[in-house]
């Protein structure tokens, strides 16, 4: 049976128990090893995903930033010159909310602290959304992907940033290397936490990948999903759209590498 802390990614109705617990206890050092044992990647990754948003045409809307933790993500998109909109970051780890707060210095974002297979929030309320390295952690990924289809406005994109297996062999020897043997010695060393950094790699290696990703995306309702990969596919940057009007929304301004 599944306990509190398995860090069992299998392990159904208990996992959004094991990833709230998970996360509330490695927020205090959350962002030192995010960027550290990302080795720094994760910015221009984050950067690529804010892009891929079009927030340019509609720069004055309110956006969502699902599982944002401590708003690296949220920030990347509020901080945008040009930017006149607001973001609300939701993340049902409040600690992780807590710790970000001190990194928001007057920047337009609103925590709040929801579950992203239960927003707390009106249908069509969102001008897009974004979700960086959190719809792994979902218990269910097809109650969150409609969830997030659901507050989009129509013509709303939903960007989705998350780790894969890079598809070439020789990286993803050398990735699956880091993430399984080095990683989690790092992780355990530096956060002091006993088997959060076990969970990053179990996690990834039973995550669809993207193909499938965006099958279940269309499969939650959104009109058209393309997806692209970043840094030789350690990452994926999926776009999905919600069909409608797509007042203001001329062209799309991300890489156009459509499955
Ligand atoms: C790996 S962190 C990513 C944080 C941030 N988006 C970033 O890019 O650094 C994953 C976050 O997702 C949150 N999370 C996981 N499942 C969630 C759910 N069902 N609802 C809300 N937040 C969730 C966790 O609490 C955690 O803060």
């Amino acid at each position: 049976m599944a306990t509190l802390r398995d860090a069992d990614p299998a392990a159904g109705d208990a996992r959004a128990v094991q990833v709230r617990t998970l996360f509330s206890e490695i927020a205090p050092r959350y962002d030192l090893l995010n960027h550290v044992l990302s080795l720094n990647i994760d910015r221009r990754w984050r950067r690529r995903a804010v892009r891929a948003l079009g927030w340019e045409l509609a720069p004055h809307g309110t956006y969502l930033d699902a599982c944002a933790g401590t708003f690296d993500l949220a920030l990347e998109l509020a901080r945008r010159q040009g930017f006149a909109g607001r973001v609300v970051g939701a993340d049902f780890a409040l600690p992780m909310l807590t710790r970000g707060m001190p990194k928001v210095h007057g920047a337009p974002v609103a925590p709040v602290c929801g579950d992203a297979q239960r927003l707390p929030f009106a249908t069509a309320a969102f001008a897009g959304a974004t979700v960086g390295f959190g719809v792994r952690n979902l218990s269910d990924l097809g109650v969150g992907f409609r969830e997030l289809h659901r507050v989009l406005k129509p013509g709303g994109r939903l960007v989705v940033l998350e780790f894969t297996v890079p598809p070439g062999r020789l990286l993803r020897a050398a990735y699956l290397f880091y993430f399984n043997r080095i990683l989690p010695v790092v992780g355990r060393m530096v956060s002091g936490h006993p088997w959060a950094y076990e969970y990053l790699p179990r996690s990834v290696r039973g995550f669809p990948g993207p193909r499938a990703l965006a099958e279940l995306l269309r499969s939650a309702g959104f009109a058209s999903v393309e997806w692209s990969l970043v840094s030789g596919g350690i990452a994926a940057i999926h776009v999905a759209s919600k069909a409608g009007p797509k007042a203001g929304r001329e062209g799309p301004q991300y890489p156009r590498r459509a499955r």
